[in-house]
């Protein structure tokens, strides 16, 4: 068992918490990572053509819901069926493919798990103990696992 029922709970119920205002959270994770690799967002098409200030633009509100949405349904798929499964709208190798043409290298999606664990705490801080952190962390480290073994 890659994630046991009480880990996946842990990440349910933060998700929970968090959900009304997942897409600022979401955003406020990406903003984290340009502000460390600010190369990362060269990185995006739809940034590089862009004059629209970064907390602006909606396509980059959108990866990075897709980012939370995903991370958290993981945790749900690995407890089930111990695997990483993406969903009807997209497959791993296609996500490998896009992030592997993308240029999207190992040290963005390690610094994009600091921010996101980062962000989960000042929104949940109530919420928080290393345990969550765990939680959050097996869950996006599966999935990203999934994502590079087809990269
Ligand atoms: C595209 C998910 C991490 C950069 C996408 C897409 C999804 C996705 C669903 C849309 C694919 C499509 O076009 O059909 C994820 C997940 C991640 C992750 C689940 C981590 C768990 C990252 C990271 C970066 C990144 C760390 C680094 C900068 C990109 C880029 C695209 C993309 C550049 C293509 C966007 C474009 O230019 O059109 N990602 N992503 N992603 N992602 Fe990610």
């Amino acid at each position: 068992m890659v994630i046991t029922a009480k880990q996946e709970a842990l990440v349910v119920s933060s998700w929970n918490e968090m959900k009304d205002d997942a897409p600022t959270f979401a955003l406020n994770f990406f903003l984290r990572l340009f502000e460390i690799i600010p190369s990362a967002a060269k990185r995006f098409s739809f940034l590089r053509d862009s004059t629209l200030p970064l907390e602006k633009n909606p396509k980059l509100k959108a990866h990075a819901m897709s980012v939370f949405v995903m991370t958290c349904e993981a945790a749900t798929q690995l407890r089930k069926t111990g695997r990483v499964n993406v969903g009807a709208n997209t497959s791993v190798p296609h996500l490998a493919s896009v992030h592997f043409k993308a240029g999207v290298a190992d040290v963005h999606f390690e610094v994009l798990k600091f921010a996101l664990l980062e962000t989960i705490k000042e929104a949940v801080p109530y919420m928080w103990s290393e345990e969550l952190k765990e939680a959050w962390s097996e869950s996006y480290d599966h999935l990203v696992a999934a994502i590079k073994s087809e990269m």
